[in-house]
């Protein structure tokens, strides 16, 4: 089977090297094209990436010259599916010109992802919507498309809370943040400002958990999603660590749940990618630990390739409901995993 040409654009960053790792020996994509800022532009991979992955840079990936973020830079390439870890307020105007230029748009960045008809996907969760993808092609009159994945945090929030919701319904949702340094992306947070530290703000990183969490688990109805009927509340916070989120969860059930009952059906839950057997997708989604210290970002972050979110602790709540920590990587699970899946799984309903 011939592979799909696929680009990496914002390549050079923490999440664009998660792509490039992760796309490197993909079955069904192959990196044709990498973009990123005009500074980078027109120089070798190798010397416009600071590489900060422990396994060696891809030497086919390291030889490539750098493109600029513009659909023309890439005509002469062969690429039908763009992987986007462009930087918000550069994605804003840029993903719709690929869009536009008929490529599949695989999304990181927030801006568009809050949009009506724009698909904001975790495929073990809620892959029905990505049917909104033929409503924004109707509406906009592109022969491409974008799909975004969430942010990090609400990744692998969503992913725990899905087993619950499916199972005994959700009221409301209360999480604290402890969010690792590499989240900021590459120049993000100064060392002088984390270590020996803890920083309680993360510009609109609250916003995100509590808005993108009800689109998620809301329903698809017709040309729209209603969101979820339950409230979020998120406090979110640096820590010193390098990859990894943890997360205290706080959740409360229409109907009373034993956290037994919740344990077992986190170690059960998967979904349309297990079933389907996508190259990139965790056997296990949720890792249930029982050792009263786990989940660490430094021990679980890398459980099933980075795919996996580690939940433990999971016990009852005196408020009503249950209570968990769970880790899971940021950049992979949280970003370019994210992204990666997305794209199997719309070659898998033929969107490709
Ligand atoms: N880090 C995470 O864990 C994480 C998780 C989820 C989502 N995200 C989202 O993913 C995106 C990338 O994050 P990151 O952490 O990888 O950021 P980063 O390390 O700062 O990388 C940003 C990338 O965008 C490129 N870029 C910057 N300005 C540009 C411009 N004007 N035109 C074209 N390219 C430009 C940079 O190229 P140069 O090297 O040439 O500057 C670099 O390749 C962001 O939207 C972020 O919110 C990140």
């Amino acid at each position: 089977m011939a592979k799909i040409g696929v680009a990496v654009l914002g390549a050079t960053g923490i999440v664009g090297q998660r792509f490039i790792s992760l796309l490197s020996d993909h079955p069904w994509f192959e990196i044709r094209a990498v973009t990123a800022s005009p500074r980078s532009a027109g120089k070798p991979y190798s010397e416009a990436a600071k590489w900060y992955l422990e396994e060696p840079m891809p030497e086919d990936v390291a030889e490539l010259e750098v493109k600029e973020t513009d659909p023309k830079a890439l005509e002469d390439e062969d690429v039908d599916l763009v992987f986007s870890a462009l930087p918000s307020d550069v994605a804003k105007d840029v993903e719709p010109k690929f869009a536009e230029a008929g490529y599949a748009v695989a999304s990181n960045a927030s801006a568009h992802r809050m949009e009506p008809d724009v698909p904001l996907v975790i495929p073990e969760v809620n892959p029905d919507h990505l049917a909104l993808i033929d409503v924004q092609r109707d509406e906009r009159g592109w022969s491409g498309f974008i799909v975004t994945n969430p942010n990090c945090s609400t990744i692998q929030m969503c992913l725990t809370l899905k087993p619950i919701a499916d199972g005994w319904g959700l009221e409301s949702v209360t999480v604290a943040t402890m969010q690792a340094v590499s989240g900021a992306g590459y120049a993000g947070v100064p060392s002088m400002a984390i270590i020996d530290n803890v920083i309680p703000y993360i510009a609109g990183e609250e916003e995100k958990m509590e808005t993108e969490t009800l689109k998620i688990m809301g329903e698809l109805d017709g040309d729209e999603v209603k969101p979820a009927d339950f409230t979020v509340s998120a406090s979110c916070h640096r820590v010193p660590v390098l990859d990894g989120h943890t997360e205290a969860v706080f959740v409360s059930t229409e109907d009373d749940a034993d956290p037994d009952d919740v344990a077992e059906a986190m170690k059960e839950f998967k979904g349309l990618p297990q079933e389907k057997d996508l190259p990139t997708a965790p056997e296990r989604p949720l890792v249930v630990m029982e050792e009263e210290d786990r989940p660490q970002p430094r021990f679980d972050r890398d459980l099933e390739n980075g795919m996996a979110v580690a939940v433990g602790r999971l016990r009852e709540d005196p408020l009503g409901g249950v209570k968990y920590v769970c880790v899971g990587h940021n950049a992979v699970r949280g970003a370019a995993g994210a992204s990666v899946l997305n794209a199997e799984l719309l070659k898998e309903e033929g969107y490709l």
